[in-house]
């Protein structure tokens, strides 16, 4: 991260000072990096979490952007600094625009910032939307592995919203060891829908694939469901569709009424990230006017600490925690640093003498 070049000390005199160094990393070379490692990126995600359950961390709020001419879209900032071997601080800045998706681009773009933890200085800006979506995912495989051990496996999973981040839930899933008898489908947009179908196709998914119709049927036919949604608030409130008590990776946050939830056993990623900004979670928390309905986070349940009911459905909500892009991000750097193919900005520092 740094370079030593001779720099004027205040004397005059020459001194061997670090000279920071600053890279740019495409999402060809963050592609390149996290492909086929889906196993390595879970474990980094598990460790992950357990160093921030253990308190080596600082994972302040999620602060919102939002724009009062185009109220669908934000801009979130994630700041997040980890300890442990990997040690490093940095900034996540993460759009939302909804609307691209008819323009035929993502939704989400975003870019890293990794920052020197001794110096403080940045030292990489990473293309992040891919690097966003791949802790996503392996956060969802790792909490569909963990929240399933007291119950049979799933074997038919349901996606509710089937865009890019349910893509990416599935590579990670089939790339974890799971396997299904069944990929189900249910998008309010057909083209997503079939975009989703063509690409399970092409990746060669075992078990058939159904579209379905309604969301309804979608969950009472699916022992693992997936929600992906842009949805706002909830749209699915009968408890009785999840009276077969599936396990359900709640990733948009915001598609189920408070009274499922209070109907089931809930675990979060962070407990103070996630009863905020109209998350069902909060939802239930304003309803209730209490936490009681929450079990525990992911960690504690890793721990053993907190134990999983087979008896009820059980919904994991991630608020998405800036920590997991930091270790994801700093893998990518580390990964591409080591391969020699970093793009290294030549005096990007450029003020480096106080006086002149
Ligand atoms: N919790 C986290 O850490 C985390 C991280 C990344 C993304 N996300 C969330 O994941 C969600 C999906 O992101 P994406 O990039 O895949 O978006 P996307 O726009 O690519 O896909 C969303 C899909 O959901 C469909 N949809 C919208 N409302 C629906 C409804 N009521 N029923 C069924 N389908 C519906 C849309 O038609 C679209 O195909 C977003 O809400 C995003 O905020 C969460």
């Amino acid at each position: 991260m740094t370079s030593t070049l001779s720099a004027a000390s205040a004397d005059g005199g020459a001194e061997q000072a670090p000279v920071p160094s600053f890279a740019v990393v495409s999402g060809a070379q963050v592609q390149g990096a996290l492909l086929g490692q889906e196993k390595e990126i879970v474990e980094l995600v598990e460790a992950t979490y357990r160093l921030h359950g253990a308190g080596d961390s600082v994972n302040p709020p999620s602060y919102f952007l939002r724009f009062p001419d185009r109220r669908s879209s934000r801009i979130i900032a994630l700041p997040a600094s980890i300890g442990g071997p990997g040690r490093v601080d940095g900034l996540k800045w993460i759009s939302s625009f909804p609307g691209n998706v008819a323009a035929g681009i993502p939704r989400a773009s975003a870019v890293l910032i990794l920052n020197d933890h001794d110096t403080g200085y940045p030292f990489a800006c990473l293309e992040a939307s891919i690097i966003s979506a791949t802790r996503t995912a392996a956060s969802a495989a790792l909490a569909a592995d963990w929240l399933s051990r007291s119950r049979p496996r799933p074997t038919r999973v349901g996606f509710v919203g089937s865009g890019l981040i349910a893509r990416y839930i599935h590579a990670f899933l089939a790339g974890t060891g799971w396997w299904f008898d069944e990929v189900g489908v249910h998008d309010l947009s057909a083209d997503s829908a079939a975009g989703f179908g063509g690409y399970l196709e092409q990746v060669g998914s075992v078990g058939r694939v159904r579209v379905y119709g309604s969301a309804e049927e979608l969950i009472r036919s699916s022992d693992l469901v997936v929600f992906a949604t842009i949805a706002a608030e909830p749209h699915i409130g009968e408890v009785s569709w999840f009276a077969h008590n599936p396990v359900v990776l709640h990733i948009s946050l915001r598609d189920l009424a408070p009274e499922i939830l209070l109907a089931s056993a809930n675990v979060v990623d962070d407990v103070e990230h996630c009863l905020k900004a109209n998350t069902s979670p909060h939802l239930a928390e304003q309803l209730t006017g209490s936490r009681d309905f929450l079990a525990g986070t992911l960690d504690e349940v890793m721990a053993g600490r907190v134990e999983v009911p087979a008896d009820r459905p059980v919904i994991f909500s991630p608020f998405g925690l800036g920590v997991l892009d930091l270790a994801v991000g700093k893998y990518v750097y580390d990964k591409v640093a080591g391969s020699g193919e970093l793009l290294v900005i030549e005096d990007f520092f450029h003020e480096l003498r106080r006086y002149g």
